[in-house]
């Protein structure tokens, strides 16, 4: 019994070391990784770092979500380099974990209700894209 015990103590530690290890910006929450100063300066532009902090998902789930913000959302067209980039990031850090924090797969568009809000927002979007209101590139970061 005893050693189990001591095994079961010293994996525990390690997986709260583990853990701790990655440190945290005090200012946008994110976890100080390889590359996250990339995924700041793309994904704070228009809406907290928490929107996308609070989600768990795979790499395919994390470019789904990318492409969903590029098609409805007015996210620009990034860099392919930097894109595979931003969602190697997300889903090393913020990856499916443990079952209770995974995030289902986009339901495809096929299968959605007609929204005529999604489509006003939009059109809207589009416009002010198209009046300079809202930004089509990266911010340049010195
Ligand atoms: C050009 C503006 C813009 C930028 C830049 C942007 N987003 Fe978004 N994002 C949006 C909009 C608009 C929404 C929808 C907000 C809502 O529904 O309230 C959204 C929503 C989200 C959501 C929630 C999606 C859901 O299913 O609920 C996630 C996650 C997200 N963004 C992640 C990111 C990541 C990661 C980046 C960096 C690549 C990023 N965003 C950059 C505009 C943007």
């Amino acid at each position: 019994m005893r050693p189990l015990l001591i095994a079961f103590l010293a994996f525990s530690s390690i997986a709260f070391a583990a853990e701790e290890k990655v440190p945290v910006d005090p200012t946008t929450g994110m976890k100080i990784a390889p590359d996250w100063e990339i995924v700041r300066n793309h994904c704070i532009v228009c809406h907290s770092p928490a929107t996308f902090l609070r989600q768990r998902a795979t790499e395919a789930n994390w470019t789904s979500t990318l492409e969903w913000m590029q098609t409805y959302g007015g996210l620009w067209k990034l860099d392919p380099a930097v894109q595979k980039t931003i969602v190697k990031y997300l889903a090393t850090n913020y990856g499916p974990g443990d079952a209770t924090n995974y995030r289902r797969a986009p339901i495809p568009a096929t299968l959605m209700p007609l929204n005529p809000y999604a489509t006003e927002a939009r059109l809207e979007v589009e416009k002010k894209k198209k009046e300079g209101l809202i930004p089509t590139a990266a911010p340049v970061v010195k």
